[in-house]
């Protein structure tokens, strides 16, 4: 049986990455999938026949999720497109890594504009036709490092704690209509935001995991499955760590 059979989910910031490991991993599971991506047309076609493929329908849209506007617009073509939304996944996400000391206020802002706003955009914009269905999951991608902090990433950090109050808050709100709303922290994972970091780091963070391994796309893909799906009715408001363990 495949768990989300003419289900539709939206997911931002898809073209590579996580966000492309979560829109593969739900096509092959039934998924209609309507996927974001900020720049790169390419990469944004190529997924788009990868998942057309799986006999599901796909289309890719270009947005920025961090504008309030564009995020009402997608929705609004989405609903076109598609007719309506059952799932809504917030991935899109960037760094912009320094010590408090030398970070400047554009790094600051644009960072929880990307991470955060971006989330009150995307659920503003989706809620009434969740309200609607009398249905909804929203998965919001936030970080380990959100729930325990990191040197050099107090942006980051604050824009993926925001995302925990925020879904906790519209769990509380949005529960009776039956719209659950949770969050993912991963932890180390390898994507194109982790090639950024030089090897020194990447192996400090990996002997922190008690598995020994980053994580992959995937092994965050397959939570989102869970959380999409049936198999979760019963669970909101919940943060769950992709972690490896690491913080155990
Ligand atoms: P990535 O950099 O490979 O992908 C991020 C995606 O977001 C890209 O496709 C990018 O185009 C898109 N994006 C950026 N700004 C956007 C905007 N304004 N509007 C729409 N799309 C935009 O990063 P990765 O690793 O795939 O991360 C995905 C999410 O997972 C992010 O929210 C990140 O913070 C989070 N995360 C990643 C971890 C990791 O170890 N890779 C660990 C914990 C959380």
């Amino acid at each position: 049986m495949r768990l989300l059979e003419n289900k539709t989910v939206v997911i931002t910031g898809a073209s590579r990455g996580i966000g492309r490991g979560i829109a593969l991993v739900l096509a092959k599971h039934g998924a209609n999938i309507a996927f974001t991506y900020s720049r790169s047309v390419d990469s944004a076609i190529t997924l788009t026949e990868e998942i057309t493929n799986l006999s599901v329908k796909c289309k890719a849209y270009q947005s920025n999720a961090a504008n309030f506007e564009d995020s009402q617009k997608l929705i609004e073509q989405v609903l076109l497109d598609f007719e309506t939304i059952d799932v809504l996944i917030n991935n899109a996400g960037i760094t912009k890594d320094n010590l408090l000391m030398r970070m400047n206020e554009d790094d600051f802002d644009k960072v929880i504009e990307v991470n955060l706003k971006s989330v009150f955009n995307m659920v503003k914009a989706t809620q009434r036709i969740f309200l609607k269905n009398r249905s909804g999951s929203i998965i919001n991608i936030s970080s380990i490092v959100g729930v325990k902090g990191n040197a050099g990433q107090s942006n980051y950090a604050a824009s993926k704690a925001g995302i925990i109050g925020f879904s906790k808050s519209i769990a509380l709100e949005l529960g009776s209509r039956n719209i659950r709303s949770n969050v993912i922290a991963p932890g180390f994972i390898q994507t194109e935001m982790t090639d950024k970091l030089n090897q020194d780091v990447v192996n400090q963070w990996i002997s922190g995991i008690p598995l020994k391994r980053g994580g992959t796309p995937e092994d965050v893909a397959n939570l989102c499955l869970f959380l999409s799906s049936d198999l979760s009715t019963f669970i909101t408001g919940q943060v769950i760590n992709v972690d490896g363990g690491m913080l155990t």
